[in-house]
């Protein structure tokens, strides 16, 4: 069976050039796959390769289409370049070395509130965007304050670290398919980089870790087979 894929792989292949339609099924049948077989969590980054402006803007970019329940996205990233910045973060990841080695350090983080204003900006933003009447916004607007209202602050952060996972899980398959390399972390310690980041004074929480870059050549995570449970235990098909 596995034999055929790969036989009818190269045969889109060799026809990709001549007929896009092939190249998107070749894409599609084969290249996601492969790109999520490639990825694994880097343990060792090179620390002499810097991801281009281009790549970070494609990895920004994502974060910000990421989906995110109702659309209100009460999460952030922060995206840290300098050195000097991640040196004493290493202390507080448990000396996970990736967080310095990588080419940038991605924070994702969660507002550490949900006020009437978010709520009443994204219905502004979706006015101003689509040209959406007042009429037609106000019982959504008014739904979700309530709902929002009706949650306590713990709860709104649990709702927010909740999009906080699903942003995490959109930019690891984007590394894979753009071939960074990158190590989803919540090994870390949240308060010690609110503290070291002053994310506090911004509203912000940290919640996940994201280095990104380039695998170092010997970081031997790089070759050990994937360990997965067998799909038919993964997978309930009803
Ligand atoms: C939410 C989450 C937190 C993780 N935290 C860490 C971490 O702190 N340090 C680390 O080296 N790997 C961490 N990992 C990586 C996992 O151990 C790894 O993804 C898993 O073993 C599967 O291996 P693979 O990603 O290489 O396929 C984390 C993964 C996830 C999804």
């Amino acid at each position: 069976m596995l034999q055929n894929v790969y036989i009818l792989h190269a045969i889109i292949i060799i026809n990709r050039k001549a007929n896009p339609i092939f190249a998107k099924i070749d894409y599609t049948l084969m290249d996601t796959i492969q790109q999520l077989k490639w990825r694994y969590a880097t343990k060792k980054f090179d620390a002499t390769k810097k991801l281009t402006k281009a790549k970070l803007n494609i990895i920004t970019e994502a974060f910000n289409l990421t989906a995110t329940s109702f659309g209100l996205q009460t999460i952030k990233l922060v995206v840290i370049e300098s050195k000097t910045v991640r040196e004493p973060l290493v202390a507080h990841t448990y000396n996970q070395k990736q967080v310095l080695d990588a080419s940038h350090l991605l924070v994702i983080c969660i507002q550490d509130n949900i006020e009437e204003i978010d709520v009443s900006n994204y219905y502004q933003n979706i006015k101003n965007i689509r040209n959406t009447p007042e009429n037609i916004l106000k019982p959504y607007r008014e739904g979700l304050a309530s709902m929002m209202q009706g949650k306590s602050q713990q709860e709104r952060q649990e709702w927010s670290k909740n999009q906080a996972y699903i942003a995490l899980g959109n930019l690891l398959t984007v590394c894979a398919m753009e071939e960074i390399d990158s190590c989803p972390m919540e090994g870390f310690i949240p308060a010690k980089y609110d503290q070291t980041l002053k994310l506090n004074q911004k509203g912000l929480k940290s919640v996940l870790l994201l280095p990104i870059g380039y695998r170092a050549e010997d970081d031997m995570f790089s070759t050990l087979k994937k360990v997965r449970k067998p799909i038919k235990e993964a997978v309930i098909n009803i």
